[in-house]
């Protein structure tokens, strides 16, 4: 089936560093989807063809949806998402799709959110709802990035760990810096000589957490590797296990 586009426009611009940013879009047409879900976002170039990426939407549905983006220099659409301004138009698709979502996410106790780099977008749009607080005793995100700079919306998971001090914890992870408020090493590195699970205050295994990864398909793996040895697998309906994946490229 053809893609059907509404067309939105840039209300808001945040540019967390050099090439990651935030866009805020109003459109009217998009159809209620899931936090978690992907829609596809793109420009419409004249006689050319269509231009447009799939993107997890960071906030629910609304009449102003979010994205959080990161410029990757020689790719063919961020260039163009990374120069626009307030006020220009952008294409949204109508429909979302993708089934990274708390729905296809098993209970469990603790809730693991882990992320890359703008693989952390479908958690930010979870976790502005009820959903995953009413549901999970404890909320865990771990975020990995380069350098410090790149660790978008911190101040959000403050005031989540101001507004649930039991409940959330946010883990940054720095792979090039060090600060002070962050571990350093890559994600699965930090599984593996116990520095994540310390830092969160809770262990992980089969009987107690599900784990959503999204972001770096490398991480995506090695974590699926390593969760494996522990009796982790991914979750399916009809063959329950405790990790859900979303892969960015
Ligand atoms: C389900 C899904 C959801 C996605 N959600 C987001 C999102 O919320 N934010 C976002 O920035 N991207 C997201 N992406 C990636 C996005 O669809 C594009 O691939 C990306 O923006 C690059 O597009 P491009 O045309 O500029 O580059 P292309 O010419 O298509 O080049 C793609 C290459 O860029 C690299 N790349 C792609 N995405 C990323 C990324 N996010 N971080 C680091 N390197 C990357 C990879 O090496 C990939 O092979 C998502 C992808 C999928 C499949
Ligand atoms: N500020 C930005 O983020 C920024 C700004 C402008 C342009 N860009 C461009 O955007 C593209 C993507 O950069 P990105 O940093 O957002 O995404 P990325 O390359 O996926 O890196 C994000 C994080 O994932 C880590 N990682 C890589 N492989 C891993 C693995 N196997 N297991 C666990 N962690 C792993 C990286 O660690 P390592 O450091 O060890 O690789 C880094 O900390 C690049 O082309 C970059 O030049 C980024």
């Amino acid at each position: 089936m053809a893609l059907k586009f509404c067309q939105g426009k840039v209300t808001h611009k945040k540019i967390w560093t050099e090439g990651l940013f935030t866009i805020r879009v109003a459109v009217e047409g998009v159809r209620e989807f899931e936090p978690g879900q992907f829609l596809q976002v793109g420009i419409d170039r004249g006689t050319e063809k269509h231009l447009h990426r799939p993107y997890s939407v960071a906030s629910p549905h609304g009449p102003e949806i979010e994205f959080f983006i990161v410029l990757v220099e020689d790719g063919e659409l961020t260039p163009h998402l990374w120069k626009m301004e307030v006020g220009d138009s952008i294409d949204v698709a109508e429909r979302a799709a993708g089934s990274f979502t708390l729905k296809k996410t098993p209970d469990a106790e603790n809730l693991w959110l882990v992320a890359t780099g703008t693989g952390l977008a479908p958690y930010i749009a979870m976790l502005r709802t009820t959903t995953p607080w009413d549901r999970f005793k404890k909320i865990v995100v771990v975020h990995g990035v380069r350098h410090g700079a790149d660790l978008g919306y911190q101040e959000e998971f403050a005031e989540y760990a101001k507004s649930h001090p039991e409940q959330f914890v946010y883990v940054p992870t720095l792979t090039r810096d060090e600060s002070d408020g962050a571990l350093r090493g890559r994600i699965p590195q930090l599984l593996d000589d116990g520095n994540l699970e310390r830092a969160a205050g809770c262990e992980i295994a089969a009987n107690n957490c599900s784990i959503m990864l999204c972001g770096n398909p490398a991480m995506l793996d090695e974590m699926e590797e390593k969760l494996g040895t522990r009796g982790l697998k991914k979750h399916k309906t009809k063959d329950p296990g405790q990790i859900v994946l979303e892969r960015y490229w």
